[in-house]
């Protein structure tokens, strides 16, 4: 390690999980399950990358833990609240998305995890009706009885600090508004008023965690941690955020595939998106104002990297079009498929097919340590605000958009900007221009 002024993971590191549904059971179990040596954590860039540090002769490949201070997975306590009053363990067996022999060996560890009461309101999620839930006097409220659950944890279980994660389900929209979100007066104010229309219960969960001091990660779509408010909560809390939307399946090869397009100046008429899926989080997103949630999220990615106003021949009026279709026999076990119609040549036409059969929390799970561990080594080495370089891991990156700053989506540009920032972490130079 070189000049890093990073300070050390000393210590236990608090996972505070927001659901404790299949995504997070599957990220629990693999975590119990490697630490016992009886899994391997495939798919985790924190585990497994290596980065190039130093130039030339100097130049080494080295795994992030050997670039930088890291907690290992036995240093990680986790928590977590959920609508459903099942431990971990019970709800990693009714997710079925892993076998039985693979939650057994580290059921112990599981039961232990008895979600708190959730914080909740249906009208977010309305098929969601388990009674795990706070009663509330008002969203101000609802943001202190939070605030106390992050309090207890940390004083119960001595961890040395603590991240908020949000694996809950897809909120129903909420579209920025600056009369409520655009600045922290005016969020507080709604929420003592409880304008329960502008203020979802996810962002309840932020405040608290920003103002307990832990950084927030938001894993699914909702809306937020990206409003000005927060970000200035951020800043003045001096603590990290990232969001929004893992990229798992689709929206990962989409934003690896568009650039084979880009680079060859290929032009695209269309592509066409669409997806079954049977977990409780098909069923949420089977609603039509939960699922605007996910399309606003899932169409962005392609803008960003097939720019009309860069290249009008090739990229102006292509139909861009995402389906998620609820189909229980499924269940966890996503299929994607993409038809990409382009055109080459004196404008001929031609066609790309790509059926991704996935696993929709296999493929969640190691973006969830990546994120948690990231986000705390941001904490540690003194960053705040929004970070882009986690952008990386998610479907509908946060940027400023009230300057008109664009999200980087390309995933080999958001790759060069993660590497660059864990160098400047271990107090490296970030060395590769994004271009
Ligand atoms: N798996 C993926 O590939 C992927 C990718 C991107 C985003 N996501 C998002 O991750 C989230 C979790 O997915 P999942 O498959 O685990 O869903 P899930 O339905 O299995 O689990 C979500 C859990 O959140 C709980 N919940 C809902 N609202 C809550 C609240 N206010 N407080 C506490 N708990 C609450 C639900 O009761 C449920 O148990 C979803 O929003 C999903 O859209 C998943």
């Amino acid at each position: 390690m070189v000049n890093s002024t990073t300070k050390p993971a000393t210590g236990k590191l608090g996972v505070m999980v927001v659901g404790l549904g299949a995504v997070s059971t599957t990220f629990m179990t693999g975590v119990f399950m490697t630490r016992k040596g009886l899994a391997k954590p495939i798919g985790s860039m924190t585990q497994y990358d290596k980065i190039r540090v130093g130039r030339g002769a100097d130049k080494k490949y080295l795994h992030l833990k050997d670039i930088v201070s890291m907690p290992t997975l036995d240093d990680i306590v986790f928590a977590a609240w959920d609508v459903y009053p099942v431990n971990a363990y019970e709800s990693a067996i009714n997710a079925e998305v892993l076998k039985e022999k693979d939650i057994e060996p580290v059921k112990d560890e599981l039961i232990a995890i008895k979600p708190m009461k959730a914080a909740f309101d249906k009208k977010y999620a309305s098929r969601l009706d388990g009674d795990n839930v706070k009663q509330c006097a008002d969203r101000w409220d609802m943001t202190n009885q939070i605030r106390e659950d992050i309090r207890n944890f940390k004083a119960e279980s001595g961890v040395d600090r603590v991240v908020v994660l949000w694996a809950a389900s897809t909120e129903i929209y909420v579209a920025p508004d600056m009369k409520y979100h655009g600045s922290i007066e005016a969020l507080e104010a709604a929420m003592k008023a409880n304008d329960t229309d502008h203020i979802a219960p996810s962002m309840c969960y932020a405040y608290a965690a920003l103002t307990e001091g832990a950084p927030f990660i938001m894993g699914a779509p909702n809306t937020t941690v990206d409003i000005p408010a927060m970000w200035e909560l951020a800043e003045k809390t001096r603590m990290p955020i990232a969001g929004k939307d893992f990229k798992t399946g689709q929206t990962l090869v989409k934003s690896g595939f568009a650039p084979i397009i880009g680079v060859r100046n290929l032009g695209l008429a269309g592509w066409f998106s669409t997806n079954i899926l049977g977990n409780r989080d098909g069923l949420v997103l089977d609603e039509p104002a939960n699922f605007r949630t996910k399309e606003v999220s899932k169409l962005s990615t392609l803008e960003t990297i097939l720019k009309p106003e860069c290249q009008p021949d090739l990229y102006t009026d292509y139909f861009h079009k995402v389906r998620i279709n609820y189909y229980p026999p499924r269940n966890d076990n996503k299929e994607g498929w993409d038809n990409i119609d382009i055109f080459g040549w004196m404008g001929y036409p031609m066609q790309i097919k790509i059926n991704f059969l996935c696993r929709d929390s296999i493929l969640a799970a190691p973006l969830c340590l990546d994120l948690v561990l990231l986000i705390d080594l941001a904490r540690r080495a003194g960053r705040y605000g929004t970070q882009r370089f986690l952008s990386f891991f998610l479907k509908s990156p946060m940027h400023d958009y009230t300057v008109g700053e664009e999200p980087v989506n390309n995933l080999y540009q958001q790759y060069t900007m993660l590497k660059n920032a864990v160098r400047e972490m271990a107090g490296y130079e970030a060395d590769e221009e994004i271009d």
